[in-house]
């Protein structure tokens, strides 16, 4: 038996739970991946994504743990093990070693095209569930899209 006590009723905490989690390993991953861009990205455009990715890093963290901490809210524990995110991730992965500029650029571009997908989805799947964890998604919806722009962006 848990000790907090949920503000949601069984049907609706499911629904919650499960877009908060899905999310939680989205983020978290989105940051790992961020970072890796971030120290192996080589190319005349160094410099600009370099630190762009750093955005992306703050972003994904501090929206992590937002999610998370809904989570426990409504009594849930939150679960961003390793182990668990590297099972579970739906990021596109990058490859090891250096990492041309462009390529960096397409790729982020796929990642946030689908990771919007994907919370799209878990709001509209929790807008009546939960309008409080759907008015988070909402939010991080439009930091990332803001950010999804920035990318496509650089392909113009
Ligand atoms: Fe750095």
């Amino acid at each position: 038996m848990s000790t907090i006590k949920s503000p949601l009723p069984e049907e609706a905490l499911e629904v919650a739970a499960l877009a908060l989690h899905d999310t939680l390993v989205d983020l978290v991953d989105l940051a790992l991946v961020g970072k890796q861009a971030h120290w192996n990205v080589t190319g005349p455009r160094f410099r600009t994504i370099h630190f762009q990715l750093d955005e992306v890093v703050a972003t994904a963290r501090t929206h992590a743990d937002t999610i998370a901490e809904r989570t426990a809210t409504i009594g849930v524990p939150a679960d961003a093990r390793v182990a668990t995110v590297a099972k579970e991730t739906r990021i596109s992965q990058v490859d090891a070693g250096w990492l041309r500029d462009d390529d960096v650029v397409a790729m982020f571009v796929r990642i946030y095209g689908e990771a919007i997908e994907r919370l799209r989805r878990r709001a509209a799947d929790t807008e009546r569930a939960d309008p409080v964890t759907n008015n988070i998604l909402v939010d991080i919806i439009q930091d990332l899209e803001k950010q999804y722009w920035m990318w496509q962006a650089e392909t113009g």
